[in-house]
Formats: structure tokens, sequence, C-alpha cells
């Protein structure tokens, strides 16, 4: 496929020769278009030698083959990467005074930018209305991240590593084969409130449904996203112009809003960890050591959520279910599938999707490993690596069996 990496002027420029070397790598052509105030950064004959294709700023240069929109029309994808203050707003006002802003202007192509700037400047009123108008139009913003800036400052407006940049650009390249479909996806951990200030949890970090959430968005779904108790630094790989965050904190919570979502969905993904048990009563104020003794807790068992939307299934609804599992030995996957078949058989779900959780695996990590499987008790799928990985994996598999309404 062709990519156009524009490269604007700031120093994480140096960082985009990584990120065009991986598109490379992963089997496309790129152009890249810097603007000539990225050139004081990286010169030109960088920019022509990792690329392997001509390389100008100028918008005079080639005009035989009207180079200053055909880049943008041939392209099938658009990376701004360091994307300054100023593009931004040049981008969100339509400015087309160099390659880049032309390119930008005459391109229907799915669009990625990644913002480098200093904390102050992404901050700014205009930045954050600049980055709202591009929101809605459907380009899509990878990061800042938050960490050290140019000269020594810290704070949100560092440019996201290559790597992500690049795995969240090839993911717009990806096909539309779920256009459509309409997905309930619940994501993270359930709190279970004993007092105003304390409760019941679980370690989920919410990144595997955000990932299948993103997949799913990605790959042309309609997607709601009922998030329990999930970090904004997760929540932000869910900004996506077909995903809509609902919010929800206990099980009580996460069940009310799954059931509204499952009502208009032909697939449900329960990715969410819920909690079993919830105390029995909400103390309405703190618990004190004043009042003397150990407090016992007594616990009451919490609704089997996604057993309560198979009993409700509607014809040609795809549910999915998830089981973490702690094996009695570490890395027996005979008993693990066996746990997951009779969960699977019990809970009456589609597909059930198998991983093995310990302190070191699965919680909070970046990488995961997962099987799913079928209704017949069948590994129909496996899947390690990134979660965006597994959670493609698992959409394939879901997509096997999904009809869709026409
Ligand atoms: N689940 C649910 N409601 C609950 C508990 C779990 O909907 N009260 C869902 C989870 O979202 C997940 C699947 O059921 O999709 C399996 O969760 P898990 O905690 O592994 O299953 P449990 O039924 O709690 O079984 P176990 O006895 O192994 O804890």
């Amino acid at each position: 496929m062709n990519i156009v990496v524009a490269v604007t002027g700031g120093i994480a420029a140096y960082k985009s020769v990584q990120l065009v070397r991986l598109l490379i790598k992963a089997g496309h052509d790129v152009t890249v278009v810097p603007t000539d105030d990225a050139l004081r950064f990286v010169g030109l004959p960088t920019w022509e030698a990792i690329s392997r294709n001509p390389v100008t700023t100028s918008v005079h240069d080639d005009v035989a083959r009207v180079r200053h929109v055909a880049l943008g029309q041939n392209a099938d994808l658009v990376v701004v990467a360091p994307a300054t203050a100023n593009t931004i707003a040049k981008m969100a006002a339509g400015i087309a005074d160099n390659l880049v802003g032309t390119t930008l202007l005459a391109t229907e192509a799915p669009v990625l930018i990644a913002p480098a700037m200093h904390a102050e400047m992404w901050r700014h009123a205009a930045t954050r209305a600049n980055i709202e108008t591009l929101r809605s139009r459907g380009v899509r913003i990878a990061g800042p991240a938050t960490g050290e800036l140019a000269g020594g400052d810290s704070g949100p407006g560092r440019m996201l590593e290559p790597e992500e940049i690049a795995e969240a650009a090839l993911a717009l390249l990806v096909p539309r084969d779920l256009a459509g479909m309409r997905i309930a996806i619940s994501a993270g951990g359930t709190r279970e409130p004993l007092d105003p200030v304390r409760f019941l949890g679980n370690r989920s970090s919410g990144r595997q449904g955000v990932a299948l959430a993103a997949a799913a968005a990605d790959r042309g779904a309609e997607v709601t996203l009922v998030a329990a108790n999930i970090g904004a630094d997760v929540l932000a790989a869910a900004q996506h112009p077909s995903i809509r965050v609902e919010y929800a904190g206990s099980a009580a919570d996460l069940e009310r809003a799954m059931t509204d979502a499952a009502a208009a969905a032909e697939v449900i993904v329960m990715a969410a960890a819920v909690a079993d048990f919830r105390p029995a009563v909400r103390a309405e104020r703190k618990l004190t050591k004043e009042a003397g003794g150990i407090p016992a807790i007594e616990l009451v068992e919490n609704p089997d959520i996604v057993a309560g939307l198979v009993r409700a299934r509607r014809e040609g609804q795809v549910i999915v279910g998830f089981a973490a599992e702690t094996p009695e030995v570490e890395g027996d996957e005979a008993e693990l599938l066996e746990r997951a078949r009779r969960k699977q058989r019990r809970k009456g779900v589609d597909l059930l999707v198998v991983n093995e959780v310990g302190w070191q695996r699965g919680f909070e990590q970046g990488e995961n490993a997962a099987v799913v499987i079928g209704a017949e008790g069948a590994v129909v799928a496996s899947a390690s690596g990134s979660k965006r990985a597994v959670a493609d994996a698992v959409l394939d598999a879901v997509r096997e069996i999904w009809t869709p309404s026409t």
C-alpha cells in the first residue's frame, strides 16, 4: 500500500526515521513529505535513503504530474509524525501553504497524526479545539505520551514511540470486514463498594477489552464499550469515531449497561472481570478502627451477567465470554482446556476466550496469549503476542459465526 509520512518541524522527527523503516519492513511503499522546518532536524538524504523514494518539500517540483495533489490522491494512508501544534492548527483550518498541507487536503485516505510539542502548547485551548475539530472529521490521533520533553521539561506532549505509531498506522489499513456489525464489549474490572472509600476489586486493567474495541472499530464495526474502572491512559486507545464509551463501576452497573447495549447489538463480548461476590452491606460511613474489633465482611453473590445475556439472547446474536484461569499446575494446558470447556457449557456462550493468568501473566501486561473455544468445545483459534493480535484473532472467530443482517 502507499503510505505518505508527513514530517513536520520538531525534534521528534528523528524518531520518524524509525517509523518509516517499520512501515517499509511491513511491506509498504512509503513517501516522506517533510516540511522545510523538519529538514532542519533530519536532512533530506536521510529521508530518501530510508524511504527509497525521492523526497521534496516543494509544491513546485514535478508539476507535470501534479505532485502537490497526486501524493494525497494516491495515498492509502497519511501519517503526520511528528505533528506540531502549528501543523495541527493548519490542518484544522484547511491551510495548504506547503506540500504537507496540499497532500492532506487532497487525500480521502485515513489520516493519523502523532502530536509532539511542549506540554503548555498541547494543553492550550487553541490546540485542544483544533484536536477536537480533527477528531470530529475522523482524523485519528495517536498520543501524545507523557514523559520527558525537549529541554528537560516533562509532561504530556512527547511523541509516541515509532513502534506504537506504526501499529496504529497499520491498523488503519486493515480491511473493513466487520462493517455493519454492532458490537457491545465490556472491559476492565468491577469494584464492589465496602464503604464510601473502599472496594473489593481485581487487577484487570481493561487493556484486552479496549484492544478488542479498537480492533473491531478499525475493522468497520459500531462499538459500544462498557468500561469498568479503566485508567485514562488505557482508555485513550479507544478514542475512535465508531466507539461509544459507557462507564460502569460495580457489577450491578455493568449489568445494567451491558443489558442496554446488548439490546442493539448483534455481538456481545464480556471481557470485563466481574466480581462474583459483593459485600452484603455497603457501610454508609467509613469503617474505622475506633469501632473496635476486626470487621467481618459478609459477601453475597452477584448475578452472572453473561449467563443472563445468554438467556435473553435474540436470534442470531453471538455471545463471547472470557475465562481467566489459574490451573493447579502452572502451564497445564489440558487442565486449562477442560475447565474452560466446563465453563463454556455452564455459561452457554458461543465462544470462550481462555487465558492463563497469574501474577506474572495476563493482567496489566501488554502481551497476551489465548485460545478460543467454540460451542462444541473445540479450539477454533489461538493467538499470542500483542493484545491487538489476540483481539484480531477473537474477532476472526466471531466473524466466522456471525451472519450479517441485510
Ligand atoms: N462473568 C459475568 N458475571 C459474573 C462473573 C463472570 O458475566 N458475575 C463473565 C465474565 O465477564 C467472563 C465469564 O463470565 O466473560 C467468565 O468469568 P470468570 O470469572 O472466569 O467466571 P466465573 O463464572 O466467575 O467462574 P469461576 O468460578 O471460575 O470464577
